[in-house]
């Protein structure tokens, strides 16, 4: 684990000296060349807290849609899309696109490249669900305002974020990356006019080591 994720701060490290902080993951895709066990993320399964958040709700509407924000391999995008939303998935890395098309052929998800800072505009007010898990905390702090801002804006009315990421008090150093968020840069989901509806702060033990956990849940009013 240490050694992939080394590689990774390393790639990170190269491309924030350029100025390019997205840059990265294109590079680490690829060198993965298809091998998930160097993708410090890539658990080949759905994240838990989605699992367990989907658990406690009833099946969504018909038609309803989901959007999965930094995508990765897809296993998040294909959770959603078995419970019954229509799933679009974007990731701003074309291999990463490519790898969760090849995983799963016969998918129903819309697997597509995309840069959350910078989205479509036919995403704007389209969609029932978004879906965040860890993209956050590998976006540098100041892009995050940003990143929050196209994330609330891809909500219908009613609609629900769900944001999962490592946490941190603010004295706390963010460390290297990804650097957990404190629960004031989440705070931004509010000033961009959504209504926070459940908001968890724990350890989360799936993870190992385990870390401190935010999962934040927000509707547009
Ligand atoms: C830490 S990984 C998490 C991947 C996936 N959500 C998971 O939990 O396995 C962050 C993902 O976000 C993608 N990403 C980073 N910046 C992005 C951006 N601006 N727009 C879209 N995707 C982005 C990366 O390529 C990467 O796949």
């Amino acid at each position: 684990m240490s050694t992939r994720r080394d590689f990774a701060r390393q790639l990170a490290a190269e491309h924030l000296a350029a100025g390019d902080p997205t840059g990265w993951f294109q590079r680490l895709y690829a060198a993965a060349d298809g091998n998930p066990a160097a993708v410090p993320w890539a658990d080949l399964a759905p994240n838990p807290n989605l699992v367990r958040w989907l658990s406690g709700r009833a099946a969504p509407a018909a038609g309803s849609r989901a959007l999965v924000v930094g995508c990765g391999l897809g296993d998040d995008a294909e959770r959603l899309s078995e419970r019954g939303y229509d799933v679009t998935a974007f990731d701003i890395a074309p291999r990463a696109v490519d790898w969760a098309r090849e995983r799963f052929p016969q998918s129903r998800v819309g697997y597509v490249c995309g840069d959350l800072l910078d989205p479509p505009a036919a995403w704007r007010d389209a969609f029932d669900l978004v879906f965040e898990a860890y993209t956050l905390q590998v976006l540098p702090p100041p892009l995050r305002a940003r990143a929050i801002d196209r994330l609330a804006s891809f909500l219908r009315t009613d609609g629900l974020a769900v944001i999962v990421a490592r946490g941190r008090e603010p004295h706390e150093p963010a460390g290297e990356v990804p650097w957990p968020l404190t629960r004031g840069e989440l705070s931004r989901f509010v000033e961009a006019g959504l209504v926070e509806v459940g908001f968890e702060d724990f350890i989360d033990g799936t993870e190992d080591p385990p870390v401190r956990r935010f999962v934040g849940v927000y509707r547009r009013g």
